[in-house]
Formats: structure tokens, C-alpha cells, sequence
């Protein structure tokens, strides 16, 4: 099955960074030896994932993910065991020979690619049509107008659809793609008749990237005004709205860098913060943000500045954001523009200068936000609006942790107001005592989240023995000789055993101890998972022959434990059937195999 030869496989396995490849997705800090982040494989608050940089494994305290990074790509790309050898291939530059024969994809893997690849070849004929033809001159004037720059229409390679009927479906179709595929993609539509026309006609055409920058559908505005102002590619097996993040490829390093996200509702806007030198913006595409954009964000940066449209809907959409991306333990800023605007206009009519400064250096924390929209409708000298406003913000300073924060909000209130601070402070004690009860019932959310790294229940003294054997057996390969000589494969885990097994082969082909490259060697995740965990425990450097030899006392001894129980509750049936002959002679036996066991 494995058609890519060991040699290279080792190879790469020892080129590539493990860290490098991990820090793509997740966010990691050094912490003495080893990196950690937020688990990208269960939701989680606090970092319980770990790499180490010596070992090249990773191991999650909380969810017990773990292996080595062809694992890691398996389990975070969906990929089979070549794919993500592939794939670590195309990350060191090593040439994998027989690339092309190992094409045993599964069948909806090609189709996707097809798919990709028909989107990236209509993006270059698209483009091309708008910057280099006639036809592409109107929707040109018109991105000039609106101020696109002549890098900007590169860099995003927007395009041009002409005005035709099947003008992109026949290009592509010359070039190999069915018309049912190109359906499937969401690039071609089919009548009732059963003939396949163009989906996006006479619009300026925005690609869409995934995550890692393939095109995987289209965004087409219409040229000055009309409806639908923007159609968009339907979604198809490549493209899901909920996933995308507009911008996110090209915006992924500057946000690792400035270590915040400028987060928009416009793909439109995206491109107007770039432009304006503002490379760390994404945006969703118009629709209400979801927990699996959030997930993605939350992987790569803690601080989040939400820059919405500032009309009504754009404010509701804001808090919202707000709210979930604070859920998932994001720190939050909120920039707002006078009423009316968007990020792009504001740009447009204000300069760059100027957004930046008042826009995007002027954004207000959460609380302050909230301050706002709370008021906005409201008359707050009449006396109903100013109760209920107070009503507001009070439950939010109730929902605040630090007695510093909720003070300084309470004489903000009290001073604007002239409220006694006093009764602003016990009321808030009344609606926080009243939230409390509500949300004690359930198991919140935070609860599951914030409970402690590495719970791990106790295990019994055999099972820690020979998790503490394998995990120094896996360090030092004379332990595992003189494991392998005495205990051989009695281990009672069955995938102790297994692991065991594995673990002599390789010290038996003279390899010295690696856990990376015994984990190349492994499929079974259960396994790799095992020896990842077993690898990142903290273990004094050298095992005492007294300490050996105790573990391996414990492992064999606990079979002959439970055989003991046995004979027990043999005597005890043997006794209450009044033989007590046979009571006795067990009871013989007992003593004989007690005395083994020291
Ligand atoms: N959108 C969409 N379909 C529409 C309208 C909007 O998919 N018919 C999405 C687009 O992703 C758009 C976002 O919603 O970028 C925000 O919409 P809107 O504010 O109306 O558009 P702008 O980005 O401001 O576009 P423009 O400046 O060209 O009007
Ligand atoms: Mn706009």
C-alpha cells in the first residue's frame, strides 16, 4: 500500500519542523521545553497542547490527540497517511519520485481538485478580461472610480464575466472539465432543457480563497447599480460560506505578527484595509459569523478588533460577534465609524490616515461598546429609557471578573447619572446573585472548559507501571532489552503489548531511541496517541534497577492478583457449601501463590 519509499519518507520526517507545520494552524508559545496552544482538535480555553520541538511529536493534555506531524496533518487536514507525506514534502522542497503513481485517492478527493482547478483557470480568464480586453474597460473605469489600484486588482486577481451565455463553461470545457463537473462546482447551471449555461454574466468577479489559498468560488458584483448586487457561487462540496474567511490566506502571517485580527463583513472592505496597508484583515462573506470561523480565528491570534458596518444591522451583527468570540476566550475590540458607514467608504471619503487613527486606534473595549448600543434609540432624559439603560449595564458589569472593571463602570453610571454609588452597587449584587442561580443549574459552557489540564483518574498500580516502563523504554533503548527479557510481551494492556512489540523491533534494527520515526511506522491513532502521551511525561533521566525491577513485579504480578480473587470466591462457595476439605486445600493454594507473588 505504501508506495513511497521508506528512505524518503524518513527523510522528510527529518527535514521538516514539526513546530513550523503546528504554528500554520495553531498559536504556540514557548514554555520551557516545549511549545504550547489552544488543542485545534476540541474547543478549549487554555492551552493543553503541546509540541516538542526535541521529540517532533505533539500531544494534547486534554483530549489526548497526539503523534507526529504526518499524524498532525492526517488528523487536521482530513488527509490519508501519503497525502500528508505529500504534503510535508511540498514544505521541505523534497522531490518524492514516484509523486505521480501514488494517485490512489478516493474518488471525491480528485473531484474536488478538478474543482479547484477549474476555479484558478477561470480566475487567470477572468482577469485577463478585465485587464487586458474592450469588454473589460467599463467594469475597469468603474474599479478605478472606486478607487482600486492597478496592484489591488492584482494582487486579489479579480476579474471580469463577460456578457455571455457560455462563454467560461466552453473555455473550460476545451480544456478537459465536463459541464456536469463544472455544474457540480456551481460554475455552470443547467436549464430545464438540460443545456449548461454561465452562472456569473456581465459582473466583476471576486475570487474566493479557502484557507490555504485555493480559489473555491466566486463573489460577482454587478457593474454600477442593480439585484443582486453580489452573486455568489452556491455551496458546493469545495465551498462552505460557514468556513470561509475572506482574506485569511493572504491575511494569516500579518496576524500572527500584529498578533490581532481586524475582523470586517465585507470581502469588499477586506480588500479596502489592504489596500490602505492594513494587511491583517478578513472578513465573512456578509453573513452572521460562526463558531467554526471562530475556531479558526481563536487558533491563530487572541485579540480581535470587530470594525462592522455602523448601521443597524451592521451594530446587532457587531455585538453578536462580540459576544461568541468572547465565549471562545478572544479579547475583543470594537472600532466603530459615524452612522452610515462601512470600512471601505469610510476609507474612500476619510483617507487611510484617518481610519486608521480614529477608526481602528480609536476602538473601544467591549464594555465601552456596549455603553453605546445600549443607548443607541434611546432618549436617556426620559426617565423609562434611562431605567431600562441602567438595567442594561448593570447586567453586563455583573457578568465582569474583576472587581477593578465593575467599580470603575458603576462610578462611570453613577457619576453620569448622579446615582449613589451605593445603591448602583447593591443593585448590580442583586442581578449577579439572580444570574448566578439561573446559570449554576446547567453545566455552563465555561465550566467543561475551564476545568484543570491532565485530570487524569487514577489509575491502578499495574497500569501506571507499565505506562512509567514503556515511557522509559521509549528514552532508553537498554531498558527495553532488559524489559524485553524479563516481561517480553506479558503487558495486561493489550496496546501496551502492542506498543511493546513495535518498540523491539525497531531497537532490534539497531535504531537508537525516536519516537518521531517509530511513529512513521505506526497507523494505528490509538497507538500513536499512546506513545505521544507516554513520551511528554516528565520522568526522572535515569531508571534505578530497583525501580525496574518493581514495575515489572507489579505487571506480572497483577494476572496472578486476579487469580487470586478467584480462588477466593472459590473457597468462600466452597465453605458455604459446607465442604471444608476443599475449603482448606484452596485455601493451600492461596497461600502458596501469595508467597509467588513477592
Ligand atoms: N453580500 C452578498 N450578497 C448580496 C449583498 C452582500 O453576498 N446581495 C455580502 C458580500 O460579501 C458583501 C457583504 O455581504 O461584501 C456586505 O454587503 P454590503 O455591505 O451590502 O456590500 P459592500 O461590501 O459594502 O459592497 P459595495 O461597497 O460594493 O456596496
Ligand atoms: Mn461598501
Amino acid at each position: 500500500m505504501n508506495r513511497i519509499s521508506e528512505d524518503i519518507i524518513e527523510k522528510i520526517r527529518g527535514t521538516i519542523d514539526i513546530v513550523d507545520v503546528v504554528s500554520e494552524y495553531v498559536q504556540l508559545k514557548k514554555q520551557g521545553r516545549n511549545y504550547f496552544g489552544l488543542c485545534p482538535f476540541h474547543g478549549e480555553k487554555s492551552p493543553s497542547f503541546s509540541v516538542s520541538p526535541e521529540k517532533q511529536i505533539y500531544h494534547c493534555f486534554g483530549c489526548g490527540a497526539g503523534g507526529n506531524v504526518f499524524s498532525f496533518l492526517m488528523e487536521i487536514e482530513g488527509f490519508s497517511f501519503l497525502e500528508a507525506v505529500q504534503s510535508a514534502a511540498k514544505r521541505t522542497n523534497i522531490d518524492i519520485p514516484e509523486i505521480e503513481t501514488i494517485t490512489e485517492k478516493t474518488q471525491t478527493s480528485t473531484i474536488a481538485e478538478k474543482m479547484v482547478e477549474a476555479h484558478e483557470l477561470l480566475k487567470k480568464f477572468y482577469h485577463h478580461l478585465l485587464v487586458n480586453t474592450k469588454e473589460g474597460s467599463k467594469p475597469l473605469q468603474y474599479l478605478n472610480n472606486r478607487g482600486f489600484t492597478k496592484e489591488t486588482i492584482e494582487n486579489f486577481t479579480i476579474g471580469y464575466a463577460p456578457s455571455s451565455k457560455d462563454f467560461a463553461i466552453k473555455f473550460l470545457h476545451k480544456r478537459g472539465f465536463s459541464y456536469e463537473l463544472l455544474e457540480q462546482a456551481g460554475i455552470a447551471i443547467k436549464s430545464q432543457e438540460g443545456t449548461f449555461y454561465d452562472r456569473f454574466r456581465n459582473r466583476i468577479m471576486f475570487p474566493i480563497w479557502d484557507l490555504q489559498g485555493n480559489v473555491i468560488a466566486f463573489s460577482g458584483r454587478i457593474i454600477e447599480d442593480g439585484e443582486p448586487k453580489y452573486l455568489n457561487s452556491p455551496e458546493t462540496t469545495i465551498f462552505q460560506k460557514s468556513k470561509v474567511l475572506y482574506g485569511f490566506h493572504l491575511a494569516r502571517s500579518h496576524i500572527r505578527k500584529k498578533q490581532h485580527a481586524i475582523l470586517l463583513e465585507g470581502f469588499l472592505d477586506t480588500i479596502a484595509l489592504h489596500r490602505a496597508g492594513i494587511s491583517n484583515a478578513i472578513a465573512t462573506m456578509g453573513t452572521a459569523l460562526t463558531d467554526e470561523q471562530i475556531r479558526i480565528i481563536r487558533r491563530n491570534v487572541d485579540q480581535v478588533i470587530i470594525c462592522y458596518d455602523s448601521d443597524k444591522a451592521g451594530v446587532e451583527a457587531a455585538f453578536r460577534a462580540s459576544e461568541m468570540l468572547k465565549d471562545a476566550g478572544c479579547e475583543i475590540k470594537i472600532a466603530i465609524m459615524p452612522d452610515g458607514y462601512d470600512p471601505d467608504d469610510y476609507i474612500s471619503k476619510f483617507g487611510e490616515t484617518k481610519f486608521r487613527t480614529d477608526v481602528i486606534g480609536a476602538s473601544v473595549t467591549l464594555m465601552g461598546f456596549k455603553m453605546q448600543y445600549y443607548r443607541r434609540g434611546k432618549d436617556l432624559k426620559d426617565e423609562s429609557d434611562k431605567i431600562s439603560y441602567i438595567d442594561n449595564i448593570l447586567r453586563e458589569v455583573s457578568k465582569l471578573d474583576k472587581p477593578v472593571e465593575r467599580d470603575h463602570y458603576l462610578r462611570q453610571l453613577s457619576e453620569e447619572f448622579e446615582i449613589s454609588l451605593d445603591a448602583l452597587k447593591s443593585q448590580q449584587f442583586q442581578v449577579y446573585k439572580q444570574n448566578k442561580k439561573r446559570d449554576n443549574s446547567p453545566v455552563s459552557r465555561n465550566n467543561i472548559a475551564n476545568r484543570p489540564i491532565l485530570q487524569k483518574r487514577m489509575l491502578p498500580a499495574f497500569h501506571n507501571a507499565e505506562r512509567l516502563l514503556l515511557a522509559h523504554m521509549l528514552r532508553d533503548a537498554e531498558v527495553a532489552s532488559k524489559v524485553q527479557n524479563t516481561l517480553n510481551g506479558l503487558f495486561n494492556i493489550e496496546e501496551h503489548s502492542a506498543i511493546a512489540a513495535y518498540l523491539y523491533a525497531f531497537y532490534e534494527e539497531g535504531n537508537p531511541p525516536n519516537v518521531n520515526a517509530l511513529l512513521s511506522r505506526i497507523q494505528e491513532q490509538n497507538l500513536q496517541r499512546m506513545i505521544s502521551e507516554l513520551s511528554m511525561l516528565t520522568l526522572n533521566e535515569e531508571i534505578s534497577e530497583l525501580e525496574l525491577s518493581d514495575y515489572i513485579k507489579q505487571v506480572l504480578n497483577y494476572p496472578k492478583m486476579l487469580k487470586i480473587k478467584e480462588k477466593e470466591s472459590e473457597r468462600r462457595d466452597a465453605e458455604r457449601r459446607n465442604e471444608y476439605v476443599m475449603a482448606a486445600q484452596i485455601e493451600m493454594e492461596i497461600i502458596k501463590m501469595r508467597k509467588e507473588l513477592k
